[in-house]
């Protein structure tokens, strides 16, 4: 495996809507002591604030919001589609139970403090900029409320600034 090169965003050559919506990716925070990862495929990334940003949407019911809440960083990491079982596991197993690293055979590593997924070939690296919660009287739609949230576990959307990305 290629070792990690840090990239501009510029450099940067994925579709989102292929990436994040249909290949998925993994979220992952915390702390070298302990982190947590899970899978997601809702998010994008942007410019918002002054700031090239990517932006994802985290359930309340989800381990991994207590570690991103519980920092001021988090990373995108978007594994090969080698670990779509892998991706499956994080997706639907929760860290309260299990080590989903282990079970899932991934590695945690590190850079600049942030734990990011190593069987990755792109990763962001971010800064947390605002934490949104979702709200019901958001939704000009109101049809999006009873088909995504009829259990009422509400997403808070998180926008980090993309301070590095790195790519094998
Ligand atoms: C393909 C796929 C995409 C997912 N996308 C999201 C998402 O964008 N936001 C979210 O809160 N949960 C999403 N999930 C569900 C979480 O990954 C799942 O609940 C996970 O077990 C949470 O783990 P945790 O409790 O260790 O944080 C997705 C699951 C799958 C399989």
């Amino acid at each position: 495996m290629h070792t990690f090169q840090p990239i501009t965003v510029e450099q940067l050559d994925v579709n989102p809507f292929v990436k994040i919506g249909k290949d998925w990716a993994l979220v992952t925070a915390g702390s070298a002591e302990k982190c947590n990862t899970m899978t997601v495929s809702w998010g994008g990334v942007g410019v918002l604030w002054g700031k090239n940003v990517a932006f994802i949407f985290i359930r309340e019911s989800r381990y991994t919001k207590e570690f991103v809440d519980g920092g001021d960083f988090f990373s995108i990491s978007f594994p090969s589609k080698d670990y779509r079982e892998a991706l499956n596991i994080c997706g639907s197993k929760s860290g309260r139970d299990i080590d989903k690293f282990k079970e899932a055979g991934l590695t945690p590593a590190f850079r600049h403090g942030i734990p990011y997924v190593d069987e990755a070939n792109i990763v962001l690296l971010c800064s947390k900029m605002a934490a949104v919660p979702v709200d019901e009287s958001s939704f000009t739609d109101k049809n999006i409320m009873k088909k995504w949230y009829g259990d009422g576990d509400m997403h808070t959307m998180y926008v980090g600034e993309i301070i590095e990305v790195m790519a094998r």
